[in-house]
């Protein structure tokens, strides 16, 4: 792999390799030393906020053995008129070999990647605008595949906001690929028409009726320009004790706004796999800085 942009730049067997490559560093983690021979440097570039996804990548960075440097732009030469290319091509000259990045406009991570850096840097999105998360979405599906086996007929309905949701973007992409059975539940004003494989169901107790996972979003305030009729949604649209089914597991890409989207006491009660997944996230994105360094060529 030489970037990471979305999901749809990646085949099945390269996913599945990230997929058992993580496997791997869940059961041996670190690595340590051996990485340390021929140490990588990452640098984080968010410019939209983070917790789960930043400090994940630094995490997994650290334990690969890799040298990782945050970003901080409004100490950085951006705000004196550089431009993103040519920063990145700088913090490629300084030694950076992978840069992690984090924007809301879509389709930017793409044309950043096409640019020709002078030492070969390799990008990864974590996350752009409503377009894409596909590190969320391996490691959801990463997630999915420990606690159901093949996904293969698996019912899994995202609940909430699709239209603004990069997470649900990635995630009915790379699911739907690997032959589970991705259902969506939302309001209209959150329905997103333009996605393939997409399939609705507005009421949520059928929605949710035999599903094998229920995968809550949190409302994307920052990206919408009308009101949201919060009290109405969570009448209609909340997964809560009265319509979440036993047998099913509970997701969600964090952060969580408690009784929003989901209730407090069904969040505390069943939420264990919603803290199981950035722990999963770190082995996913360890994979994915390994593969990616492998094909640094300098
Ligand atoms: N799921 C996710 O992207 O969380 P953060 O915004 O905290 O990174």
């Amino acid at each position: 792999m030489k970037h990471l942009i979305d999901i749809k730049s990646l085949k099945n067997d390269e996913i599945l390799e990230i997929i058992e490559l993580a496997k791997y560093y869940e059961k041996n983690v670190p690595l340590g030393t051996q990485k340390k021979k021929q140490k990588g440097s990452v640098a984080l570039l968010f410019f939209e906020n983070s917790t789960r996804t930043r400090f994940s990548f630094e995490m997994a960075s650290r334990k690969l053995g890799f040298d990782v440097f945050n970003f901080e732009a409004q100490k950085s030469s951006i705000l004196k008129g550089e431009g993103f290319f040519d920063t990145l091509n700088n913090l490629n000259a300084i030694g950076c070999d992978i840069a992690v990045i984090r924007h809301s406009r879509e389709g930017f991570i793409e044309e950043l990647a096409q640019k020709n850096y002078s030492y070969g840097l390799s990008l990864i999105n974590a996350g752009e605008g409503k377009s894409a998360h596909p590190t969320q979405a391996l490691l959801d599906f990463y997630t999915l595949n420990k606690h159901l086996g093949t996904l293969e007929g698996k019912k899994i309905v995202i609940v909430g906001d699709i239209v603004h949701s990069r997470v649900a973007k990635s995630n009915i992409e790379l699911l739907s690929r690997f032959g589970a059975q991705v259902v969506c539940c939302s309001p209209d004003y959150f329905e997103d028409w333009t996605l393939e494989h997409i399939k609705y169901e507005p009421n949520i107790n059928i929605a949710l009726k035999d599903a094998d996972a229920v995968m809550g979003l949190r409302i994307q305030k920052e990206r919408i320009e009308n009101n949201v009729p919060y009290a109405q949604y969570i009448a209609d649209y909340q997964i809560n004790e009265k319509n979440m089914p036993d047998s099913a597991i509970l997701m969600h890409p964090g952060p969580v706004n408690r009784d929003v989207e989901i209730s407090s006491t069904l969040l505390d009660t069943k939420g264990e796999i919603i803290i199981e997944q950035p722990r999963n996230g770190v082995f996913v994105r360890m994979a994915v800085l390994d593969l990616i360094f492998e094909g640094v060529q300098r």
